[in-house]
């Protein structure tokens, strides 16, 4: 046996490509599947498929086409009707390799096809590594909106390996920061302190964020929120906690869908949103001032400048009309999860259209002070 390590009931982390390969033999013997799917994107394909491909037995391939954008009807009918075509039974295996984008709809097909095949997440991204692989939530966007249409499923098994970072671009790693700061704010005061002196050390002086301690700070990352969704598989009570930032990170999404505005990634729209959230739980709970400046500073050191404009350019009103269809509300009322400090949240909290109106405009008038005084790439 390798150095694997269980970071829970269903999760290992395999630090090197030994480790992944003999995890893998050993859930594929364990299991013995009929039939294996495999689930990639064209980023996952052409940078990590090559490499899963000769730990595998025969199987089969869908190759998605990748981003927000598609992760629809049409995505997942792509996947049912691979399995369809493969023939593949109620004791097959779908594999998903990628990023969030290929594990929420890859785990869909899996939840549906058949009532439900079993599933094996194997993600290459940091934000899937430490988020989107763990926890069983699938789903695709629907009539706009995100994840409108899903279920709770979880993965047999999730096969964490930091060897897939190399070739993921920095915008991805910075993504990954989000959700990890996240997983700081709402359990780990400590950690999000240290993770955003890490990441601060490293973004001053433009070194790469590649060179993180990640054989530490993924295992770390996944154990809290393993934790969380071990409490509240269904989301009733504490893992709505998990949802910190995204009230107005999903509207941000919804808003740079639409042409002008360029596009954000998941985690870009996940650091804007804590901030913002944190300029309410300022103006509405006990956060401090110190807190929401450190906040502040390790989420917006994620954001590049074109999506700082996403934010500029939005307007309130729109954000809010998406924010009214989120499923974390009741009554038609926005309901969100703030900050009484770092380490501590408030769920369900009430926040009303004015209070919402006036932290967007607060963050946009800070955000367009600090764009201008963001170093430019000429200045170095
Ligand atoms: N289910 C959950 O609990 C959960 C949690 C958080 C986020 N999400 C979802 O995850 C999605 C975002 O996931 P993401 O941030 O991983 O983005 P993503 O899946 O869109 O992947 C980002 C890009 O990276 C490419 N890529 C993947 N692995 C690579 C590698 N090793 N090297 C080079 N390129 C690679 C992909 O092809 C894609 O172009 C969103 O849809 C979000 O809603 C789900
Ligand atoms: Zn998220």
């Amino acid at each position: 046996m390798t150095d694997n390590i269980k970071l829970d009931t269903n999760i290992v982390w395999a630090p090197g490509f030994a480790a992944l390969a003999d995890a893998l033999s050993h859930f594929l013997t364990d299991l013995s599947p009929t039939k294996v799917m495999v689930v990639a994107d064209f980023g996952s394909h052409t940078h990590c498929y090559p490499l899963l491909q000769q730990m595998l037995p025969e199987h089969g391939l869908v190759v998605l086409q990748g981003g927000e954008h598609h992760k629809d009807m049409e995505a997942l009918g792509d996947i049912l009707n691979a399995l369809a075509n493969l023939k593949a039974d109620r004791h097959s295996l779908v594999i998903n390799l990628g990023g969030g984008m290929v594990g929420d709809v890859g785990g869909m097909a899996a939840a549906m096809y058949m009532r439900g095949i079993q599933f094996l997440n194997v993600p290459t991204t940091l934000l899937a590594m430490v988020d989107a692989s763990v926890g069983g939530k699938t789903g695709v966007n629907f009539n706009g909106i995100k994840n409108l249409v899903g279920s709770f499923r979880l993965p047999t098994m999730v096969l964490i390996s930091p060897i897939w970072l190399s070739t993921l671009p920095e915008r991805e790693i910075k993504a990954g920061l989000a959700e990890m700061l996240k997983h700081g704010l709402i359990a780990d005061p400590v950690g999000f302190a240290e993770l955003a002196l890490a990441i601060q050390a490293l973004v001053i002086p433009r070194r790469p964020l590649h060179e993180l301690e990640f054989a530490y700070w993924i295992p770390h990352s996944v154990k809290i929120k393993a934790a969380i969704v071990a409490e509240d598989f269904e989301e009733i009570g504490p893992r709505k906690q998990l949802n910190l930032g995204h009230t107005v990170a999903h509207a941000l999404e919804a808003e740079a869908q639409k042409a002008p505005i360029t596009d954000i990634l998941h985690g870009e729209a996940v650091a804007l949103g804590i901030w913002v959230e944190a300029i309410l739980a300022y103006r509405m709970l006990t956060l401090q001032r110190e807190e929401l400046e450190s906040i502040e500073q390790a989420c917006l050191a994620l954001v590049p400048d074109q999506q700082l404009e996403v934010l500029i350019q939005a307007h309130p009103d729109d954000l809010i009309l998406t924010m009214l269809m989120d499923k974390k509300n009741k009554d038609g009322q926005i309901r969100a999860v703030l900050l009484r400090k770092i380490g501590e949240t408030l769920i369900d909290r009430p926040v009303t259209i004015p209070e919402m109106q006036w932290a967007i405009s607060k963050a946009q008038e800070r955000a367009k002070l600090m764009l201008q005084n963001r170093p430019k790439p000429t200045d170095q």
